[in-house]
């Protein structure tokens, strides 16, 4: 059964970044209790620089488990990992240089690849090795972050993409016609409907509208589409993006700040 989205309104980007913070050592923190290891897949575009920043600064930095930790990417662009515009660079910048994860335990999509379909089944059978999972199973993340595009796309799952269909293959090669860098790499729907959590991070008055349309009015957007069959999913958004949902939001919690 679909999960219920949770959401959580808290004042502005500054307060996404401890929330998030803290729910994804909180994740990290369970999941190495029942299985030993973390296993997240990060957002990309600029909300959640902010979030991985702070896991770079104490006591984030020193209380997540880091050596059980692996990281991998929603999605990424078709660029090389120096790329100012590569997801990755983002994390790196942010996070992944500043903190004792060991270097076999980040899972970069090789974006500069000649040819993105190779990028795509490569990093499909990276995931599934580290996973374990055999043919025809699909990872099983602890959490999965996402953004929402204004258009209501979310990791590089563009409205009217034939991946939106994707039911067997975990990574995508798309080519996203109103993205600034078109050609991208994605997890597909099976991964992130397969996850334990997914949490969408989000902020602005400029997203006010499209949170609306997935959260309120059902549209069907990419970002509706985004949810664990079998999990948790969360909306970490600030007032602003907040700003058109009723005022008593779903059941969930709205922090003051
Ligand atoms: C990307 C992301 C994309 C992003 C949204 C929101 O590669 O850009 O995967 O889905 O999350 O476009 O981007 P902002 O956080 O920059 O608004």
């Amino acid at each position: 059964m679909d999960a219920r989205p949770e959401i959580t309104v808290v004042a502005d980007p500054a307060a996404i970044a401890d929330e998030a913070a803290q729910h994804i050592l909180d994740a990290a923190t369970a999941a190495i209790v029942e299985r030993g290891r973390f296993m997240i897949a990060l957002a990309g575009g600029a909300t959640p620089r902010a979030t991985y920043q702070r896991l770079a600064l104490p006591p984030f930095a020193y209380r997540m488990p880091w050596d059980r930790t692996w990281v991998f990417f929603g999605d990424e662009r078709a660029v090389g990992p120096e790329h100012p515009e590569s997801n990755y660079r983002m994390a790196f910048d942010a996070l992944l240089s500043k903190v004792p994860l060991p270097p076999g335990q980040v899972l970069r999509i090789r974006g500069e690849a000649e040819d993105p379909e190779v990028a795509a089944s490569d990093y499909a059978r990276q995931m599934a090795e580290v996973f374990g999972t055999r043919r025809g199973e699909v990872p099983r993340f602890d959490v999965i972050l996402l953004g929402l595009g204004v258009d209501g796309h979310t990791a590089s799952l563009f409205p009217g993409s034939p991946a939106l269909k994707e039911i067997f293959r975990t990574v995508a090669a798309v080519h996203a016609a109103a993205a600034a860098l078109p050609t991208r790499l994605t997890l597909t729907f099976p991964v992130i409907t397969a996850a334990a959590e997914v949490v969408f991070l989000v902020y602005g008055a400029e997203k006010a509208k499209v949170v609306k349309a997935v959260l309120v009015d059902g549209a069907m957007l990419p970002a509706a589409m985004a949810r664990p069959a079998d999990g948790r999913l969360r909306w970490i958004l600030d007032r602003a993006a907040a700003s058109l949902l009723p005022v008593d939001p779903p059941p969930s919690r709205t922090r003051p700040g």
